[in-house]
């Protein structure tokens, strides 16, 4: 997958919308995130806070979680869109969260400027806690 398919556009433009409805009271760091499944479909999400801290979500884990809840096991990209000079990689919960549905799943990050980060999870992410270690 390459930053210019079509389908990596589509992504950033999701995540750009999603990010616009992050409720971030408390950061005011606005994030919005898109993610691809395999069976070809797309699910968006921003972080939401909370006046209790630890209680937020990150957008990432938002998208994934409502891809999760309407039958999607397989995920093959994540965008995530800051409107920030630098795009901001995913943080560890949600690389750990990412990698039980994926460890191929390809990361872009996209800021408000041209700048991108592309990775694949499991460079992100090496040696991870999975499923074998409950054996
Ligand atoms: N945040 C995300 O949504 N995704 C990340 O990968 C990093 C952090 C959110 C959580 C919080 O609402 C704000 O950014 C500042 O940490």
């Amino acid at each position: 997958m390459e930053l210019a398919d079509p389908i990596v556009r589509k992504m950033r433009e999701l995540a750009r919308a999603a990010s616009e409805q992050a409720y971030v009271p408390y950061s005011g760091f606005k994030v919005g995130a898109a993610v691809l499944v395999e069976e070809g479909e797309l699910f968006a999400g921003c972080n939401v806070e909370n006046a209790s801290y630890s209680l937020t979500i990150c957008a990432e884990r938002n998208a994934l979680f409502q891809a999760v809840a309407r039958g999607h096991r397989r995920v093959l990209a994540v965008a995530i869109y800051t409107p920030t000079a630098e795009p901001c990689p995913p943080c560890g919960a949600c690389r750990q969260a990412l990698i039980e549905f994926g460890p191929d799943v390809e990361v872009f990050s996209f800021g408000a400027t041209a700048e991108q980060f592309h990775a694949r999870l499991s460079d992100l992410l090496p040696h991870s806690f999975s499923s074998k270690e409950l054996r």
